[in-house]
């Protein structure tokens, strides 16, 4: 007789050394019909975590995606159980979406471990489901793939394409210049989301489901496929069958979240033009898997990797054309020609990423451009730091010649801007003020927003790119600089200094910032500074200390008071501190 293979879900449905207990866990899960053969012989449990919901519209299609992975699943011989995932729209929560990216990690991690499950498909999608689903994976560590429900087609008005996310910027200029009304705004803004899927613009969501797929813990060439397309179907029903494999080869998130595939993840987020957020998400994944990667590994592997796909917001097109140009895919092939890939990452389908991807070709040059036509030559973060912060990221390649001629200090040093801050406590200080004639906002000024970090602001808010003023926008200054300590939407094109850490609330500099002070920013040491002295620096702090630190408003649900009781910075991911040290949990069951 050959020995029964070991399965974790045999603790729960086939332990013979106690058969009350065995008899309980089983018998529920007789009632829709399941058998005692199938949960009780040599067929893995696989959980499908379900993200799709009528309150998560950009994951809705997950809902019935899952069949066709219950149908994988089912083929190689394994059992599908479904299960709800605790919603995150990205456009749907308040205050914000980012808030419940820990709250449904905490939750998905509780399931993952207490629960009959031997693998799991993580259904991924909108912004912060995909990091929610992969730090679970990683802090309970059994076999995970994850499956995105793709991206919508392409949003298209008067002829122009219009991206999901991107179009609401142009809109909303549009609206400050009288050029369009509220109804043709809405309008407007509605063409970007023509379908189902998650938005077709290289915004927060795009990025990391490519980024799942550059980790390896996702099938090659599945991130790119639009949500309607038949292709996503049958990726479906492939990554159904292929968690039951890895189930019967052992293999973990640990296997796969490696070193060399975050090195990877950064590379990728630099050539696809990713969103700000990923370093966030990508470090809380790390960290949750135990491996070593901080805000500094992104300036370092990530900077001077080019700019290749031309997506909104940083270029022309949208997801439609990602997929037919080749995907992430094709991407790798060419990162791969300049040896920026470690190619021996192992991924979900038990191949290295170079087997996988080597030889993907780019199908629509302009849309994936090669090294020598890319868009521009050093597209990842740059890392700053100075009296303001210790840490906060910037894109330098969305700075303009403009921005530059606006801002320069010294003509002899082409890197290094100044200019007069206007600063804001919050989103609603912000939209209160921004407006206001006496706070004499001009093209030399540099808008700060603080309170807005995952304690300031529960989950820290999406709002450091802020709008100019009406009155300037009309004259034809469309964008100021914007710095602060919380984030940025993917999909914004702003040239912004943000994720500030630590943030106002946690003692940072950027509280001791007044409306009117000079600041500097050198790009070249990396520096942003409030140009006053040590010791005006030194009173202001102490002024602060005695007012009891950075006022903040209060919270409103238990939740935001639990998550600000114990959550880390943006510069380290924004992780729930306690929850650090719980990893690979599944394996001491
Ligand atoms: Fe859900 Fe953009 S809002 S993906
Ligand atoms: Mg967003």
């Amino acid at each position: 007789m050959p020995e029964k293979p070991k399965l974790r879900s045999h603790q729960w449905f086939d332990d013979i050394t106690d058969p009350s207990a065995t008899a309980l866990y089983i018998e529920r899960y007789l009632t829709f019909g399941l058998t005692q053969e199938e949960l009780q012989g040599d067929k893995p449990i696989i959980g499908i975590a379900q993200t799709g919901s009528d309150l998560s519209p950009c994951n809705r299609p997950h809902v019935e995606l899952a069949k066709r992975v219950r149908e994988g699943i089912r083929d190689a011989g394994g059992v599908a159980l479904e299960f709800p995932i605790h919603p995150i729209q990205e456009t749907g929560k308040r205050p914000t979406a980012s808030l419940d990216r820990n709250l449904a990690y905490l939750s998905l991690v509780e399931v993952l471990y207490g629960y009959p499950l031997d693998g799991v498909v993580l259904t991924i999608g909108c912004d912060k489901t995909t990091p929610a689903c992969l730090m679970a994976a990683a802090t309970v560590d059994i076999p995970a793939i994850a499956f995105s429900g793709g991206p919508m087609l392409n949003g298209w008005y008067k002829g122009q394409r219009t991206g999901a996310g991107t179009i609401i910027w142009e809109a909303r200029k549009l609206l400050a210049t009288g050029e369009i009304d509220y109804k043709g705004f809405i309008e407007l803004v509605a063409s970007g989301s023509p379908s189902a899927g998650y938005c077709n613009t290289m915004g927060t969501a795009t990025t990391m489901n490519s980024l799942a797929e550059a980790l390896g813990m996702s099938l090659p060439g599945q991130a790119a496929i639009p949500a309607p397309h038949k292709e996503r179907a049958a990726m479906a029903y492939l990554t159904g069958k292929r968690i039951v494999e890895m189930v019967h080869e052992d293999m973990k998130p640990s296997d796969i979240l490696t070193k060399k595939a975050f090195e990877n993840a950064i590379v990728v987020n630099s050539a696809i033009g990713g969103s700000s957020n990923a370093p966030i998400h990508i470090n809380a994944i790390a960290t949750h898997i135990g491996v070593e990667l901080d805000v500094m590994d992104w300036e370092r592997v990530g900077l001077d990797v080019p700019l290749l796909v031309n997506l909104q917001p940083a270029g022309e097109y949208l997801g439609e054309d990602f997929h037919h140009a080749g995907g992430v895919p094709a991407v790798v092939a060419e990162l791969i020609k300049h040896e920026l890939i470690h190619e021996d990452a192992i991924t979900a389908n038990g191949r290295t990423i170079g087997e996988n991807c080597r030889d993907a070709e780019i199908l629509a040059p302009e849309v994936i451009r090669t090294f020598d036509t890319a868009l521009k030559k050093s597209a990842g973060f740059k890392v700053m730091h100075g009296n303001l912060f210790d840490a906060a990221v910037m894109k330098l390649s969305v700075i303009s010649p403009e921005f530059r001629e606006r801002y320069l200090s010294n003509p002899d040093d082409p890197d290094a801007f100044e200019g007069r801050a206007i600063v804001f406590d919050g989103p609603e200080d912000y939209h209160h003020k921004i407006d206001d004639p006496s706070l004499e906002i001009d093209a030399s000024c540099i808008l700060f927003i603080r309170g807005t970090g995952p304690i300031g602001y529960p989950g820290a808010a999406e709002v450091v790119n802020m709008r100019a003023p009406d009155y300037l926008i009309r004259k034809g200054i469309r964008e100021l600089p914007c710095v602060g300590d919380g984030r940025q939407s993917g999909t914004s094109g702003t040239p912004s200094i943000l994720n500030a850490s630590p943030e106002a609330a946690a003692g940072g500099g950027l509280a001791l910032l007044k409306t009117g002070d000079r600041v500097r920013i050198d790009l070249n040491k990396g520096r942003a500074d409030i140009l006053v002295s040590e010791e005006e620096l030194e009173a202001r702090r102490e002024a602060l200390d005695d007012a009891g630190g950075y006022h903040y408003p209060q919270s409103q649900t238990p939740w935001q008071e639990m998550q600000r009781s114990c959550v880390d910075q943006l510069s380290r991911g924004m992780v729930l501190k306690p929850a650090v040290k719980y990893k690979k949990i599944a394996r001491t069951f």
